[in-house]
C-alpha cells in the first residue's frame, strides 16, 4: 500500500446562461472581436445578470452537481474551501454561504484568497487536511463573479473576465492515485499592478472612492503578462523536472485561462503539444479562481485513471503555483 493520497473523485461546474460575446463588447467599448482574439484568445464570456444572485450562488450550483454525480450525501462532507476574490459580501465567508445553501450541516468551511491561483492554493490547502487523516471527504470550490467588479468602460480589462464556478470533491486513496507534489509562491509587491484599489480597510468606500471608479479591477497588462508567462512556465517545469517527467508523460497540462498566449508559452516551455493543453478560454474567459475546475469539468470525460495531469496558475497578489496529480477515476 501507498502512502494516503488526497484524491479528486468527482468534478462539478456551473456557468450561468448569459453570453456576453465580442460583438455585443464592441458596443461597450472601443475594442473588436479581432483584437480580443489575437490578443487574448476570448470569443464570449458569461455573465450572472440575475438580481439577487452572486458567487454563492454558482459556487452552490457547481456543489450540488458534484453531490449528485458522486452520490455523496451533504452530511458526509467534513470541509469545505471556497477559493474568491468576489465574495458575495466581505463577511462573512461565501464558503459558510455555499454550505449553508447545500445542505452541508456538518462541515465547516472558509475562503481562500490568493486571486487567479486560489483554486491551485485552496486545492493544496484541502490536500492537507486529507493526508494528515483528519478528513475524509472536502469540496474545494473555485468561484468568481468578475462581472462585479469589472469596468465595463475600460476597454483594457472589460473583455479578459467572465463568471463561473467549478468544485471538486477530495476524499483519500492509498493506491498512488491523487496530488502527488505541489508548488506554490506569492510576491506581494506584484499588487501594486492588479488590485482594486478602493473597498478594503485601506481605502473604505466613499463618495470620492466611486467616482474615482475605484472598486473596479485595475491592472498594467504587460507587467501581468510577462510575470504570468516566466513565472507559470518556471513551476510548471519545476514540478516536472523534479518528479522525473518528460513531456511524453503528461495527459494534460492544465493551465490558469488568462490569455491564449500565457498558455501557449507554457506549454512551449514544457514542450507539449497543443492537445495535451486543456483550453477553454475561448467560450468562458479569465473566471480568476473557476477556470481550473472548469476546465477539468469540460475535459472530465477525456481522462482516465493514472493519467498524470499539472494544474499551473498565476495571478493577482502576485500568487503562481503548479500542482502534479495522478487522475483517480475513469468516466462515468
Ligand atoms: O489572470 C490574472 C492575471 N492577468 C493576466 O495574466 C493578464 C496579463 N496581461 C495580458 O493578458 C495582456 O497584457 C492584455 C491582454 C491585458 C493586454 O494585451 P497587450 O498585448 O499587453 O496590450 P497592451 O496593453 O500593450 O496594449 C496594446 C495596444 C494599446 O494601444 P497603443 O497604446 O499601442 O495605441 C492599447 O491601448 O492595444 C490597445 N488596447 C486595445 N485595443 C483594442 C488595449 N485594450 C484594447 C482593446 N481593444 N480591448
Amino acid at each position: 500500500m501507498s502512502r494516503r493520497l488526497a484524491a479528486i473523485t468527482g468534478v462539478g461546474g456551473y456557468v450561468p446562461s448569459y453570453v456576453l460575446n465580442n460583438d455585443e463588447l464592441s458596443r461597450m467599448v472601443d475594442t473588436s472581436d479581432e483584437w480580443i482574439m489575437q490578443r487574448i484568445g476570448i470569443k464570449e464570456r458569461r455573465i450572472l445578470r440575475e438580481k439577487g444572485k452572486a458567487t454563492s450562488y454558482m459556487g452552490a450550483k457547481a456543489v450540488k452537481e458534484l453531490l449528485a454525480k458522486t452520490g455523496t450525501d451533504p452530511l458526509d462532507i467534513q470541509l469545505l474551501i471556497c477559493a474568491t476574490v468576489t465574495p458575495d459580501m466581505h463577511f462573512p465567508a461565501t464558503g459558510n454561504l455555499i454550505s449553508d445553501k447545500t445542505g452541508l450541516s456538518h462541515a465547516f468551511s472558509f475562503d481562500v484568497n490568493a486571486a487567479c491561483s486560489g483554486f491551485i492554493f485552496a486545492l493544496e490547502t484541502g490536500r492537507r487536511y486529507i493526508e494528515s487523516g483528519a478528513y475524509d471527504k472536502v469540496i474545494v470550490v473555485g468561484a468568481d463573479m468578475m462581472s462585479s467588479i469589472t469596468d465595463y468602460e475600460d476597454r483594457t480589462t472589460c473583455p479578459l473576465f467572465g463568471d463561473g464556478a467549478g468544485a471538486v470533491l477530495l476524499e483519500p486513496m492509498e493506491n498512488g492515485l491523487g496530488i502527488i507534489d505541489s508548488i506554490l509562491e506569492v510576491d506581494g509587491s506584484g499588487a501594486k499592478h492588479l488590485h482594486m484599489y478602493a473597498g478594503g480597510s485601506l481605502h473604505p468606500a466613499t463618495h470620492e472612492t466611486i467616482d474615482a471608479r475605484q472598486h473596479f479591477i485595475f491592472q498594467e497588462g504587460q507587467p501581468v503578462f510577462k510575470m504570468a508567462v516566466s513565472k507559470m512556465a518556471d513551476v510548471s517545469v519545476d514540478i516536472m523536472h523534479r518528479n522525473n517527467l518528460t513531456h511524453d508523460d503528461i495527459k494534460f497540462l492544465v493551465p490558469h485561462q488568462a490569455n491564449m498566449r500565457i498558455i501557449e508559452a507554457t506549454a512551449r516551455r514544457m514542450e507539449i503539444s497543443r492537445e495535451q493543453v486543456m483550453i477553454n478560454i475561448e467560450k468562458y474567459g479569465n473566471t480568476t479562481a473557476a477556470t481550473i475546475p472548469l476546465c477539468l469539468w469540460d475535459y472530465e470525460k477525456k481522462l482516465k485513471k493514472g493519467d498524470n495531469l499539472i494544474l499551473a496558475s498565476f495571478g493577482a497578489g502576485f500568487t503562481w503555483g503548479s500542482i502534479y496529480l495522478k487522475w483517480a477515476f475513469d468516466p462515468k
